[in-house]
Order: C-alpha cells, then sequence, then structure tokens
C-alpha cells in the first residue's frame, strides 16, 4: 500500500481506572482488540494514533485510597504505573496510555465544558443532595447508606439496595442516611450544578447521527444506542460536589469539580493532543479529528456502551466549533464501537472483591505474552460472553500454538539447518502445489485483513490457523526428509516453498502475536523490527509530573505482504517459539484461586 492510499485512524481504548490491578476480561474486552487492530492498520500502512490513560478522577480512585489508607493520588500513581508496565510487557502498543491526571487534560475538558456552554447545551440546577455536618461537605451517593424505602434493609448504598435490589435515582430517596465514612447522620442541601441538555442535543443532532449508516456496527451496540436516544433522554449533571478531579471553570464552583463520566471520554481528544504535542508538532492531532477521511474506533466492554455511543457523540456535537475557526464544525465522531461483552472465568464472573480473576501482571511472571494474547483472542466475547479456563489455555497452547504453528517454523528451519547448511536451498521449478500453496497464503493476505479490519479477532485467528495447518499438511505430503538422500533436489523445492509461506504467515499472525513473529522475522534473516518500541517516558508539566507510555514506530510500517525469502541466504540457528505446558499447570493455577483439586 502506498503513501497516498493510507489513511489516518484514530484507536481509542476504555480508559481504565486507577483503583484497581488489570485482569482478563480488561485485556480481552478493550485493550487487547484495540491494540490488534492498531498493530494490523500499521502493517498496513496505515497511519495509526492509539490511546488511552488512566482514568485517575471521580469516586471509585477515591473510595479505594479510603480502603487502602493512602492518598488519592498516591493510589492513581501506584495503578497507574502498575498499567504501563503491564502494556508493555503484554506489548499492548500504545502510542500514548497518559492519564487524566495532566494538565493537558483538564484544559481540553474545560474547553469543551465552555464551549458546550456557549452552544447553549449546560444549564444550571440547584437540586438537594447529602449533606454531612460533621465533615462539612457533601458526599457523593457512593458513601451514603441508610434503609431502603422499599424492603427496610437497613444497609442499603446510596444508589441501590443490595437486598430487593431497588436502584435509587437519588441517595435522598433512603430513609435515615448516614455517612458510611463515620457513620453519622446526613441532611439534604441545595447545591447547584451544570447539566448537559442531552434532550436538545438529540434533537439538533445527535439523533439524526445515529440513524445514520452503521451498517457495519455491532447489531447489540447499534440496537442499545438508538433504543436509549429514541426512549428519550434526560438532563444529566456534569459537575459535582467533590474536591478531587477537575476545577469548573467558572466563578462561583468551588468545591466542586466536573463529572468523571463527562471528563475521562475527553481523554481520547486530550491524548492525541498531548500525542501531536509530545511528537513535536502541536497540529498533528487534527488529522485525526478534523480530517472527514479519518476512522475513529472504540474498544470498549458493553458496560461502557452508553458512554462512547450516545453521551460522548453528545459532547462532541453540542461542542461543535471547538478548536475550529468554524462554529459549525464537528470533531469526528466514532466510525464504529466494536464493544465486547464480558469474559467469565471458570464459569463465574470475575471478581476483583472475590480475587477471582486471572491478574495480568502476576500471570506475565510465569507465561509469555503471545501465549496470554492467543488465548485471549480466541476466546474473545465479540457475540456473546466467553469464559477463560486454565485447561483450556493449556490446551490451545500446547495443541495449537506449539504443536501447529511453533512446529511448522521449527522443522522447517531445522530440516533446513541439517540438509543444506542452514542456507535456504533453490527451489528448481515449482509444482503446481507448491504454486497452490502459495496462493493460498497470498489470498491469505485479503481474507484475513478483512476478518482485523472488520474486528473480527477470532474468525482472523482461525484463518491464519488454518492456513498453517496447509502448511503442516503440505510437509506432510511432500516429506522432505523421506527426499534427502535420493532427491535432495526435491527436499530443497519443499523446504523453500514451505519457507516462504512461514514468510507469509509470520506476518499475518503478527497483530496477535507480536513477540514471536518478531522472533520468527529474525530466524528468517530478515533485517528491522516488525513493529516499533513500546517506552516509558517522565514528561514534566508546568504543575506536575507523569509517567506515560509511548510507541516508537520508527521504520516497521507497511510490512503486509509476504516477502521472498532468497535462496542462498544463511539463516540463523532456530529456536523454539513456545513451550508446551504440563497439564498440572492447571491444577496449580486453580490452587493459586483457591479451588481444591
Ligand atoms: N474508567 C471507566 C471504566 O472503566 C470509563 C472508561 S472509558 C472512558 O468504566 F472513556 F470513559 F474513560
Ligand atoms: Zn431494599
Amino acid at each position: 500500500m502506498n503513501k497516498a492510499q493510507s489513511e489516518h485512524i484514530l484507536v481509542c481504548i476504555a480508559w481504565p481506572y486507577a483503583n484497581s490491578d488489570i485482569h482478563q476480561g480488561n485485556v480481552t474486552g478493550s485493550h487487547l482488540p484495540g491494540d490488534i487492530y492498531a498493530r494490523f492498520q500499521r502493517l498496513r500502512g496505515n497511519h495509526v494514533v492509539m490511546v488511552s490513560g488512566s482514568d485517575s478522577h471521580g469516586t471509585p480512585v477515591t473510595v479505594k485510597a479510603e480502603e487502602l489508607g493512602r492518598s488519592t493520588l498516591e493510589t492513581y500513581e501506584h495503578y497507574h504505573a502498575r498499567f504501563l508496565d503491564l502494556f508493555r510487557r503484554l506489548g499492548i502498543s500504545y502510542d500514548l496510555f497518559t492519564s487524566t491526571h495532566t494538565e493537558n487534560h483538564f484544559r481540553v475538558s474545560q474547553d469543551m465544558f465552555l464551549q458546550l456552554q456557549k452552544n447553549g447545551y449546560l444549564y444550571r440546577k440547584v437540586t438537594p443532595q447529602m449533606y454531612s455536618p460533621e465533615a462539612g461537605q457533601f458526599l457523593p451517593d457512593r458513601y451514603v447508606e441508610g434503609t431502603c424505602p422499599n424492603c427496610g434493609y437497613t444497609g442499603a448504598r446510596g444508589d441501590q439496595c443490595d437486598n430487593c435490589n431497588t436502584l435509587f435515582e437519588s441517595a435522598a430517596e433512603l430513609i435515615n442516611p448516614r455517612s458510611k465514612r463515620d457513620n453519622t447522620s446526613l441532611v439534604l442541601r441545595d447545591t447547584e450544578h451544570f447539566f448537559l441538555d442531552l434532550p436538545a442535543i438529540a434533537a439538533d443532532s445527535l439523533a439524526e447521527w445515529i440513524h445514520d449508516d452503521k451498517e457495519h456496527w455491532r447489531p447489540q451496540v447499534i440496537n442499545f444506542a438508538r433504543g436509549f436516544i429514541d426512549g428519550g433522554l434526560i438532563g444529566r449533571a456534569v459537575t459535582r460536589d467533590m474536591d478531587w478531579g477537575i476545577p469548573v471553570p467558572v466563578e462561583g464552583f468551588d468545591n466542586k469539580v466536573l463529572y468523571v463520566w463527562y471528563e475521562a471520554v475527553i481523554g481520547y481528544l486530550s491524548a492525541t493532543v498531548e500525542w501531536a504535542s509530545n511528537e513535536g508538532d502541536e497540529d498533528a492531532w487534527r488529522d485525526w479529528w478534523q480530517n472527514p477521511d479519518a476512522r475513529t474506533l472504540y474498544f470498549i466492554g458493553k458496560d461502557n456502551i452508553p458512554f462512547h455511543t450516545v453521551f460522548w457523540p453528545a459532547q462532541l456535537l453540542g461542542a461543535r466549533g471547538l478548536y475550529s475557526d468554524n462554529p459549525h464544525a464537528t470533531l469526528n465522531l466514532p466510525t464504529d464501537v466494536p464493544a465486547n461483552e464480558f469474559m467469565n472465568m471458570e464459569g463465574r464472573k470475575i471478581s476483583g472483591s472475590r480475587n477471582w480473576g486471572v491478574w495480568m501482571l502476576d500471570a506475565l511472571d510465569r507465561y509469555d505474552p503471545d501465549p496470554l494474547r492467543y488465548y485471549l483472542t480466541t476466546n474473545m466475547p465479540e457475540a456473546r460472553d466467553s469464559d477463560w479456563s486454565w485447561s483450556g489455555f493449556i490446551e490451545r497452547n500446547n495443541n495449537e500454538l506449539v504443536a501447529n504453528w511453533g512446529n511448522l517454523v521449527n522443522r522447517v528451519l531445522s530440516m533446513i539447518g541439517r540438509y543444506f547448511g542452514g542456507i535456504v536451498p533453490e527451489p528448481g521449478a515449482l509444482t503446481a502445489a507448491d504454486e497452490a500453496l502459495l496462493a493460498a497464503i497470498d489470498d491469505g493476505f485479503d481474507d484475513v485483513a478483512t476478518f482485523y479490519d472488520g474486528c473480527k479477532f477470532r474468525a482472523a485467528v482461525q484463518e491464519v490457523l488454518r492456513l498453517s495447518t496447509l502448511v503442516n499438511q503440505y510437509l506432510e505430503e511432500t516429506s522432505p526428509w523421506a527426499t534427502a538422500k535420493k532427491d535432495p533436489a526435491a527436499t530443497g523445492r519443499a523446504l523453500y516453498v514451505a519457507l516462504q509461506a512461514i514468510s507469509g504467515l509470520h506476518v499475518l499472525w503478527a497483530p496477535v502475536l507480536p513477540f514471536t513473529s518478531q522472533t520468527v522475522r529474525e530466524l528468517l534473516g530478515e533485517d528491522g523490527p516488525l513493529f516499533g518500541e513500546s517506552v516509558v517516558r517522565k514528561f514534566h508539566e508546568a504543575a506536575r509530573g507523569h509517567l506515560a507510555l509511548t510507541y516508537d514506530g520508527a521504520g516497521a510500517a507497511g510490512r503486509w505482504e509476504r516477502n521472498i525469502v532468497p535462496a542462498g541466504r544463511h539463516l540463523p540457528a532456530p529456536r523454539p517459539l513456545f513451550t508446551k505446558l504440563e497439564a498440572a499447570v492447571a491444577a496449580e493455577e486453580m490452587a493459586r484461586l483457591g479451588v481444591g483439586q
């Protein structure tokens, strides 16, 4: 693909709350599909920027900090640093993984607020909120406990009764509301907030947009979004009484911050702006946000569908004119939101508090990244909830990575070593079967591309595995080991052809298996990396510094093709790509989870 055809593609991935470690459900839900997609598009020669960051504000982080007895800032920094470490080791190749706690993000969030206000989409409203006379502050619903008006349960939370499952619109519905912090009673007090006028935005533009061509969206995503918008929207508070977060850029709103649901999604825009400035080209972000030909995709879990298909598009539409001379210009709206369903583990819901999950950073101490990525891709919850099982992980690793793909690479390279001293043999004239095999691999560059491009990653893996099986069958049929003595030319031809097939296959695998594909590339004697490198950098800003993961993509673009490995090339000594796992590993892992054998 030449430069003129290459597209600008923004890969947006849900911002994880900086309040817990990342488990396999988070990875397969958003980070990994986004990464596979980004790597594929880079290989195709497209201009990719892949962004996300730590969602550092809101009660999820403050509640966790109180639990840990640490400051909120420390808590956010602790998990943020662990995210960077995880993504680097797992090969989640963010161009920028930053955080919502940066000067830049504060400014962009406030700019969008002011633009929404200027366009008439924010209104003020006074509502009663729970106030703690003891602490002298308003309390978020999350910190309120009381008696359920429906069933009388005394431990009901401000947002929901866990006994009868009643949802409350406000904690004011509770009888005898108390503070969860110190158990003192709470009173209602009036407080003023800004609300986003979602009904007005829906009437002006959002309803039209959601009914526009969305044929390519996953049915569960588009059906939800249309139902939600058509069902009638209500105004939604964009500010709240809290001291941890982004100040409201309006006088008289001290002790209030921008609501986390409102500002975290703005991270997609602010992170692209930050990325551009890190690159030394302040305006570069515009090629992804103001270019009508750019594509923007959002990789998220299903719990985030309303925020990415309704609220965030509403914010973008409502803030028309932002960062533009044209007051009607809207920043790019989502091209697609390929939301995933959930992954369970061993038949049960993954749960941080019950320690039921695979903590990915921990798993990387015992397993290589590619087998983890592989298993998570084959089980990605694209259409329905899926399940992680340790025995499934071992089977896939052993039967598919080790026995199929790994074995193919290993035996072809070993035979070239054994029979030809590691020098790629001359093929002579290819037979029809040889040509057919290579044609099948070459067709894979179109078929597999269609799957990756359409975010059908499970189908992509199945197809590459099928092609790998074809090459193994070809080796069985040609049996180059059997002809080595009496017909070395036949042996040379078969190994040459299988090697060319491997040269194609390792590229087809690369979005899912970037580490081992890089190894194969080296074993094929190719120079230069398949992909760029992930680097953790420290950025200094006026008021605070932050760590971020960055991607140095220099020179690694546009490799979506089958390179010929020329006859006569001296190949390095082979080494295995994958390690077989013993069945006992499953029992060990179940024991770690506290499940007896
Ligand atoms: N941190 C929130 C969550 O994990 C929101 C993530 S997506 C965002 O559900 F764009 F809103 F940040
Ligand atoms: Zn109840």
